[in-house]
């Protein structure tokens, strides 16, 4: 096709992303990951982060040419997430979409890391109905956001005081003894455990909170509780019901979160709930949220987990469209912001 072809590069946490797309349609997603380095860390480190970045760099942007055929030449803009994240970590992305930029002669597009986990849907569900409302849960965010434009107007509508959703899972994976990340070992424990057999706080759904944080989260309370209440079991010399803590804990996580953006939708008068992140992977959440947009009357869309993790081809999504959408470029000043803000 003549659609433009867009090579998106993503380095703000801890992987190594080059996404090559042409219109809405994904030819390439290379993926380096440095999670193993900082697994017995038990949380990403900057500086392992930035130089992993450094070395997988030229091999992703190598892969993902192979992958869609083409050369980088052939390449029409470059599109890079600024911001936020590790800065150390951003500016090796940053550094490197500059130096394509210059060297090709082509646009440089210094995008959002949130607006890209937004956009990147367009590759699985095509254009984005907006406004809509976009639920993002990672390891490193948490927040609900009004989208009017995807390429400029973004509103966010409420964050997490304290603990991202992700990184509240990881904590409590550890606490029950599951490896690292423990999003997923969690979700899978869950499925034998019963989700009522201890009811966690919901943090920051009473009549007071709502008030003041209508649509913000805390889950630094929730993990709180997970630990005294598997500290109290040891205590007393009895086993963990493991499968029955996590699910417990996970029914509290996806109770808060859904029912946050469903609020969010109805108040806003958007019919559309878009679910992004690495914790969009998680089959309760999934489950929960079908249920509730549903019985609301509200449209959902969850991308496949490959592209709620963070990837190039949600950048290089959210640079074709802001090509399509003739926003201008970045200058090539464009600095790496690690409180880039939507
Ligand atoms: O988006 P992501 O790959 O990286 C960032 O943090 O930006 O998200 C990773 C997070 C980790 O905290 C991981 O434990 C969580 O997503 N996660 C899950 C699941 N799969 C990944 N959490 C709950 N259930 C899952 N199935
Ligand atoms: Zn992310």
């Amino acid at each position: 096709s003549d659609d433009p072809l867009v090579l998106g590069i993503e380095t703000s946490c801890d992987e190594t992303g080059v996404g090559i797309v042409r219109g809405g349609t994904l030819l390439a997603d290379a993926i380096a990951s440095s999670l193993e380095e900082h697994a017995r860390f038990g949380g990403v480190v900057p500086e392992v982060a930035s130089r992993a970045h450094l070395e997988a760099m030229v091999p992703s942007l190598e892969r993902a040419c192979a992958e869609a055929g083409v050369r980088l030449a052939d390449v029409d803009a470059v599109a890079v997430t600024s911001g936020p994240g590790l800065a150390g970590a951003l500016l090796v992305g940053v550094a490197a979409a500059k130096a394509l930029a210059i060297g090709l002669g082509r646009p440089l597009y210094g995008v959002n890391h949130l607006a890209a986990h937004v956009a990147v849907d367009t590759l699985e569900h095509g254009p984005l109905p907006e406004p809509c409302v976009s639920l993002l849960v990672s390891g490193g965010h948490s927040s609900l956001l009004l989208v009017e434009d995807v390429t400029g107007t973004v509103d966010p509508l409420g964050s997490t005081i304290d603990d991202a959703a992700g990184e509240a899972f990881d904590k409590v994976a550890r606490l029950l003894g599951l490896p690292f990340p423990g999003g997923p070992y969690v979700d899978r424990e869950a499925k034998a455990g019963d989700p009522a057999y201890v009811v966690f706080p919901r943090g920051l759904t009473g009549q007071r909170d709502l008030a003041r944080h209508r649509f913000d989260f805390s889950f630094s309370g929730l993990k709180t509780a997970v630990a005294r209440w598997v500290e109290t079991r040891e205590q007393q010399g009895q086993p963990v019901p493991v499968a029955d803590v996590a699910a417990s804990f996970q029914e509290a996580v996806c109770d808060v979160l859904t029912r946050k953006a469903v609020d969010a939708c109805r108040t806003r008068g958007v019919d559309d709930l878009l679910i992004g992140g690495g914790v969009a992977a998680n089959s309760r959440l999934r489950a929960m949220a079908e249920e509730r947009c549903s019985a609301a009357g509200i449209r959902l869309r969850v991308p496949r987990p490959k592209l709620c993790t963070d990837n190039g081809a949600m950048v290089a999504a959210l640079g074709a469209q802001m090509l399509a959408r003739g926003r201008t470029p970045s200058s090539l000043d464009l600095v790496a912001d690690s409180s880039l803000p939507v």
